[in-house]
């Protein structure tokens, strides 16, 4: 029985014993944003990833989730690995995953897990050792420096498993599907675990494609016609360099793929995606036949290097496509997002069909900032700095581990936003909240909420500039009368004009700075005079991080 028959028989046959579908976190189109529904709310994933071996050992870990829980995390990303799940072929151990449910639980934490199989950064390190001794069943990829043979152990052996090998989506997507009958079993009801990542930044490492006899034959066939067809029917909306490439290249549905897209390493990019997509749309859609929690795979970025620099095939936006052509079991895409552009990245990838998250991103004092702008502006399913275990253990301090850097910072940042959740989320929802970043080379920004321009700048009345600023603003109330809005952040100054000229004139009313408590906003003091630059500015200085409510007036 071929691999997709034999997904469409277990789909059949776990789609009568499934959990509701609404009472399973999934995701849902809430208004304006698609947000993660647990337990049929709206859920926003305040959450960190551990270094990869940490949830190895429950030991270990037991530090670990009360110092996250304290740093104001909700849901912690972690490996669950083949190899200690299947360390023997057909016997699965769970013991590990039951203790990580247990221990999130007695914090009231959440999970996400990364499912490390095939591929993790590339590579092929965390398949069992039954499936990396076994050459023949489960073959390398083969770089083009070290050209194919008929050898079963070739001279240059890659750390790289195959995406062509028959036996290894089977094996992988068997495992899979055990994990998450597993899971549904133990946690149907409780719903700890939120989603699943499948394999870990895959892709070709050190060559833009593999060059193994196998995969040879599948690049000089045909392109399979489901993918022209997904071109043609999507042709106007297909990720701009995509499309480019293949229209350049006369817009066929038949052709091998240098007929189709050219003769270049783009090609073999769009070839390798193609792979690595069937794979893992595989793969996960076995994993939701036993237990259809949303599923995602994280890419690592690549630009304009060539394919092999980064490896080659991963879900780039130029080929998010691609993938999305190979099936449709992978509910959304992610950057890991480490480069210094956290604007640009998040906005390639926040897509109307592909909602943001922040897998895994920079740890340190960046991310107490770019947390803000996550959720305010691109409406994040959820915000997780890699490395957030770092020091946890007490091991001894490594100074140079940016979690460790930044942990104060990112902490007063996830306790802001933990007390303003609700109206965030429903912020996110009805499209009033906007966030921002500046910096000295983007010193201000104009944004439109309730009919007003809010200059935000880091520039007082005085133009004393401050170093950088964040936050978000959340339109509150209605769109009728007077204007208030809840702004939490740093270092950033508020003035506001109407859209409409012919309005009139608006000015500050009030500032109160405060917190919500359980819900309840609870006052603090009344900021005037020296406090808003004279009533000039909605003013957040750079000392410290302030949750403020301003209430307009309009003058007439
Ligand atoms: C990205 C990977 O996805 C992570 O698992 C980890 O290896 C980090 N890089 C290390 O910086």
């Amino acid at each position: 029985m071929s691999t997709r028959r034999a997904v469409a028989v277990l789909c059949a046959l776990f789609a009568a014993t499934l959990p509701a579908q609404q009472t399973i976190p999934h995701l849902q189109k809430n208004g304006q944003a698609t947000q993660l529904f647990v337990d049929s709310k709206p859920y926003l994933m305040l959450a960190g990833e551990l270094h990869n071996s940490s949830s190895s050992s429950l030991d270990y870990m037991k530090p670990t989730w009360p110092a996250l829980s304290a740093l104001g995390l909700n849901t912690v990303l972690t490996p669950v690995s083949w190899e200690l799940v299947e360390p023997t072929e057909g016997h699965y151990d769970f013991t590990l995953v039951d203790g990580l449910l247990a221990q999130a639980r007695a914090q009231h934490m959440h999970i996400v897990f990364l499912w490390l199989a095939a591929w993790k950064n590339g590579l092929s390190g965390y398949p069992p050792a039954w499936v990396k001794s076994d050459l023949k069943r489960f073959p390398r990829a083969v770089l083009a420096s070290a050209p194919d043979t008929d050898d079963v152990v070739p001279a240059h052996l890659t750390n790289l498993l195959s995406t062509l090998s028959p036996a290894l989506v089977q094996a992988d997507s068997r495992a899979f599907h055990a994990l998450m009958e597993h899971l549904r079993a133990v946690d149907g009801d409780a719903h700890t675990v939120l989603m699943m990542q499948v394999e870990n930044e895959v892709g070709v490492l050190g060559d833009s494609r593999d060059h193994s006899a196998l995969a040879n034959r599948a690049f000089a066939a045909q392109v399979p016609a489901e993918l022209t067809q997904y071109l043609a029917a999507h042709r106007d909306t297909l990720s701009s360099e995509l499309r480019a490439l293949w229209l350049q290249n006369g817009a066929k549905t038949q052709g091998t793929w240098t007929e189709v897209f050219g003769d270049t390493t783009r090609t073999d990019e769009i070839f390798m995606a193609w792979n690595y997509a069937r794979y893992i749309q595989q793969v996960a859609a076995a994993g939701k036949s036993a237990y259809p929690i949303p599923m995602f795979v994280n890419c690592w970025l690549g630009s304009s290097n060539p394919p092999g620099d980064y490896p080659s095939g991963g879900p780039l936006t130029r080929v998010l496509d691609i993938w999305r052509a190979a099936g449709s079991a992978l509910d959304f895409y992610t950057p890991d997002l480490y480069s210094n552009d956290f604007e640009g990245w998040a906005t390639r990838y926040h897509q109307p069909n592909n909602p943001l998250f922040l897998a895994e991103t920079s740890a340190g004092p960046v991310a107490a900032a770019n947390v803000f702008y996550a959720f305010g502006e691109q409406a994040a399913l959820g915000f997780s700095p890699f490395g957030i275990d770092a020091g946890t253990h007490g091991e001894p301090p490594r100074p140079t581990d940016p979690a460790l850097k930044g942990r104060e910072e990112l902490s007063e940042s996830y306790h802001a936003i933990q007390s303003l959740l609700p109206q965030l989320i429903a912020a996110q929802a009805s499209g009033n909240v906007r966030g921002f970043l500046l910096s000295k080379s983007h010193p201000a920004v104009d944004l439109v909420l309730h009919g007003l321009t809010l200059h935000v700048s880091l520039d007082d009345l005085f133009g004393n500039r401050a170093e950088s600023g964040f936050g978000l603003i959340i339109q509150e109330g209605p769109q009728e009368g007077p204007a208030s809005f809840l702004g939490v952040g740093k270092g950033f100054h508020v003035s506001f004009t109407p859209r409409d000229a012919y309005a009139p004139p608006v000015g500050i009313a009030s500032i109160v700075e405060g917190s919500f408590k359980d819900g309840t906003w609870i006052p603090g003091r009344h900021l005037n005079g020296d406090e808003n630059d004279q009533g000039n500015y909605w003013r957040f200085d750079q000392y410290g991080l302030h949750t403020e409510r301003v209430t307009l007036y309009s003058a007439h």
